[in-house]
């Protein structure tokens, strides 16, 4: 059995976390790591344990998340499973649990899905790769946040060692399905 690793990304950083994650754990278990996008149609009889991680734009998570999550609810749900998110309010360490990440915290308020673990990552600022709308907004709010506003770098907050912890504990979930089978 392998575990399954779903990501939504838009400039690559939850992707590259997801590939991290993914080679943390390939120690224990084989693991496939799939763009929620092009997810329409898991074979959930592969997979023993599930993770999903998505990125926050303006304020939200992908709406193919919320979509996976209703559609696969059950599969979901009778698997160990992880979610994390990652966005830049995360960059400050105040802001980095599934408590104090305003958007992780109502995704798990309002979400029919209980995940087994949460963690919430620091992503990237890259200003050089945004087109001209997207780099004007995130610099004001870099500005009205204290945050980096050099429109010439790339900042790459993501903590790998929490990363790294965070596959671990991923990685040592106990087996609902096992459970399930000997009741
Ligand atoms: C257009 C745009 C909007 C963003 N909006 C937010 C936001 O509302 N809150 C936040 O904390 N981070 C925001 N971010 C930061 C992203 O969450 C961060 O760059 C993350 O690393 C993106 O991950 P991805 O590359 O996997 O999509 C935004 C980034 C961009 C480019």
């Amino acid at each position: 059995m392998k575990a399954l690793i779903l990501f939504s990304s838009r400039e690559g950083q939850t992707r590259e976390i997801a590939a991290y994650i993914a080679n943390q754990l390939k120690e224990q278990q084989e693991c496939e790591v799939v763009n929620i996008e092009h997810a329409s149609a898991v074979d959930w009889s592969k997979y023993d344990r599930v993770l999903l991680g998505a990125s926050i734009h303006y304020g939200h998570f992908h709406p193919a998340v919320t979509k996976f999550v209703k559609k696969n609810l059950a599969q979901l749900n009778e698997r160990p499973s992880g979610f994390f998110s990652v966005n830049l309010t995360a960059r400050k360490a105040e802001k980095r649990t599934p408590q104090t990440n305003a958007y992780t915290r109502k995704f798990l308020l309002q979400s029919p899905w209980q995940p087994d673990c949460c963690a919430v990552f620091a992503g990237a600022l890259r200003y050089p790769r945004y087109g001209f709308f997207d780099r004007f907004m995130i610099r004001l709010i870099m500005r009205m946040t204290g945050g980096e506003t050099d429109v010439s770098k790339e900042v790459e907050y993501t903590d790998w060692v929490q990363v790294g912890r965070f596959a671990h504990e991923f990685a040592g979930l106990s087996g609902k399905m096992q459970e399930k089978k000997a009741l």
